[in-house]
């Protein structure tokens, strides 16, 4: 386990490219288990999430590994188990992705029902309910779901549209590519990552219609082939990381390697914040000469406001002029890290029955302060209120961002920020390492 300890206050210039999206690579190596045959994705980051997927996707049999360039080759001609170990499921999330694929493919799966997390309750309800229409017999049992079927049979299957949830659309979808007849799912997520898986199984030979619309047909084929090559997104949530840290340092910051299109209601903001945002295609400039102004933001999904990013634009309100308001309307608990940012001297209440709200009254500066990392994206917020915080910050809970950032610290100092990353060292030499 790694800290970053953080000296605030530098000015942030320079253009760095985005790696791959890590929530698009998920989706897209999962659905390599829909192939029989070898797929070759590109642009795949190194995060922790990404090489625990394909941790999992060897231990069901796929034989396969990310390259330093971030080139994966994945061989998955044969599926030789479909109970992924609960020690490597539990860890994130987005492992239930396998379901679907190791259902459709193999007719059979037995997984672990991943439990709430940091930033909420995160129930796989839609996920299971999706698989029964589907035709599948679905039971819960021990912690574990556990389907089976024949072959999958296409159906009308109605998301529910505060949510239009990524990852049951991504394996329903993967699910009934391989299904008889067609699949239609109402209020399909509209999200890039399953724009993007879509993408890679319409390579592999997979018949979807309305990518990228509320409303997905599948229709089911009997096999997809190997020998598929695709190449990942750049990642938007990462780039929003970095467009807000050049915000927030009064700098000036190009991300390349992006899709802007990705991150509409973002810069849509950043531009009402009183930053100046320059579009140009596969990159987006920010520069800001000024303090930012407040904005109100309400999550939603996409081409709603990230949810993602929504921690990351507290830290540009904290330091902006006037009172924003931001509600979380996605997750029950993804405000965990307005106490941590409070005690960087940002003035911020949670309102409202859950709590969901965040008042944020911006100060003019920021100050350092030893926080830690509760979550991915709260860790990314406090990384960048470090950085124009006034004197050093220490974070703990570096695991947690890099579950989603590969390497973060790399382009920020790229951009002339100091930091470092120090080993936490612990057992028995702890006491020796600190002194
Ligand atoms: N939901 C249910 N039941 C379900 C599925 C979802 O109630 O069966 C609810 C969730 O609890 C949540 C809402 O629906 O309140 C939306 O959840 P969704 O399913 O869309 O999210 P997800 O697929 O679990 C992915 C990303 C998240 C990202 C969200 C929203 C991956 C691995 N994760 O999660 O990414 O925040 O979509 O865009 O793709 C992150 O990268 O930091 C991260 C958390």
């Amino acid at each position: 386990m790694d800290k970053l300890l953080v000296q605030g206050g530098r000015c942030l210039r320079g253009t760095v490219r985005a790696h791959g999206s890590k929530n698009a690579s998920l989706g897209v190596l999962a659905a390599t288990l829909l192939v029989e045959g070898v797929s070759t994705i590109h642009n795949v980051p190194r995060t922790s999430d990404v090489v625990t997927l394909m941790e999992i996707m060897r231990s069901l049999g796929v034989v396969g590994d990310i390259d330093d360039d971030g080139t994966a080759v994945i061989d998955a001609s044969r599926i030789l188990a479909y109970t992924p170990t609960y020690h490597l499921v539990r860890r994130m999330r987005g492992s239930f992705h396998v379901a679907g694929p190791l259902l459709t493919r193999i007719g059979a799966v037995d997984i672990g029902i991943p439990g709430g997390c940091a930033i909420g309750s995160r129930p796989v309800d839609f996920h299971m309910r999706g698989f029964e229409s589907l035709g599948a017999d679905v039971k819960q049992r021990h912690g574990r779901m556990i389907a089976r079927c024949k072959r999958l049979q296409g159906t009308r299957i109605y998301q529910d549209p505060r949510y239009c949830s990524v990852g049951a659309t991504l394996n329903i979808m993967m699910a009934a590519s391989l299904a008889e007849g067609t699949t239609v799912i109402e209020n399909a997520s509209r999200d890039p990552d399953v724009v993007e898986t879509a993408e890679f199984l319409l390579k592999a030979g997979a018949q979807i219609e309305g990518v990228g619309g509320p409303t997905l047909e599948v229709h089911g084929v009997e096999k997809l082939a190997g020998n598929v090559e695709h190449s990942v997104c750049g990642d938007r949530i990462e780039a929003g990381t970095i467009l807000i840290g050049g915000a927030v340092s009064n700098g000036d910051v190009t991300v390349t390697g992006i899709n802007p299109s990705h991150l509409e209601r973002f810069l849509e903001k950043l531009s009402e914040a009183n930053v100046d945002v320059q579009i140009a295609p596969g990159q987006v400039r920010v520069t800001c000469g000024r303090r930012p102004t407040a904005v109100d933001i309400v999550t939603a999904p996409h081409p709603g406001f990230p949810t993602d990013l929504q921690p990351i634009f507290a830290v540009l309100a904290s330091i902006a002029e006037g009172t924003s308001v931001f509600e979380e309307a996605i997750f029950d608990g993804r405000l965990q890290y307005v106490d941590e940012l409070r005690r960087m001297n940002a003035r911020i209440r949670r309102v409202g029955n859950s709590g969901n709200v965040a008042i944020i009254d911006g100060v003019e500066q920021l100050s350092g302060a030893p926080v830690r990392a509760s979550d991915l994206r709260a860790g990314a917020a406090l990384l960048l209120a470090s950085l124009c915080a006034d004197g050093e910050s220490e974070i703990t809970g570096v695991e947690n961002v890099d579950r989603g950032y590969d390497q973060i610290e790399e382009k920020f100092l790229t951009l002339g920020a100091d930091i470092r990353r120090i080993p936490v060292i612990e057992g028995p030499n702890a006491l020796e390492a600190s002194l």
